[in-house]
């Protein structure tokens, strides 16, 4: 099941430093580099007790909030039912990391074969692994498991607006393995 996401959510949420243990930059271009954005979050402890609140499965569609945002950044919570999955798409621009909280995703990333976009790489990512999406990364998220899954990225700058590719997909096919740990870092459990 591939779905746009449900975004229809006015919740009021703790700030970044109640979730993350540290703050969100303020400034636009305040962060220097993806790698900093990837070491703060991979050295946050998530406050589960917290974010569990936030949590909501919706059978229809994954459910993406927006639980900061900032001139710099922007930190979403999205929450995966068993088999709900993104489109084929990009970051309109922006760059990012994502830390899976609970539960398992399968990521499979795309690259041009001309005019036309083929699987090139998939990974499995499992509770406490950060998944990349850098500039120029053409994606789709999946949850293949049976159980919910709950994840948290930050982006930066702020998202406006992602271009999905799913016209341009030639082939559904299962990519190569990937490297193991490729694009993504193992951490402790989180929360
Ligand atoms: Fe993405």
């Amino acid at each position: 099941m591939r779905e746009r996401p449900n975004e229809d959510w006015d919740g009021e949420v703790p700030d970044a430093r109640s979730l993350l243990g540290w703050p969100l930059p303020e400034r636009r271009g305040s962060i220097p580099s993806l790698s900093w954005l990837v070491e703060r979050l991979r050295d946050s402890r998530p406050d589960w007790g917290l974010l569990e609140s936030f949590v909501e499965f919706d059978p229809a569609r994954y459910v993406r909030k927006t639980l900061a945002k900032t001139r710099a950044c922007e930190l979403l919570l999205v929450c995966w039912g068993p088999g709900q999955g993104s489109l084929v798409h990009d970051h309109g621009g922006s760059s990012g990391v994502s830390l899976l909280v609970r539960g398992e995703l399968r990521e499979t990333r795309y690259a041009w074969a001309g005019d036309r976009l083929v699987p090139d790489v998939s990974v499995r990512a499992a509770e406490g692994d950060l998944l990349l999406e850098e500039s120029d990364t053409i994606h789709r998220v999946l949850n293949t498991s049976r159980h919910g899954a709950v994840s948290l990225h930050l982006y930066a700058p702020p998202m406006e607006g992602m271009t999905p590719y799913d016209d341009q997909v030639a082939s559904l096919k299962p990519p190569r393995p990937a490297d193991v740990g490729a694009g993504r870092r193992r951490r402790p459990r989180a929360g």
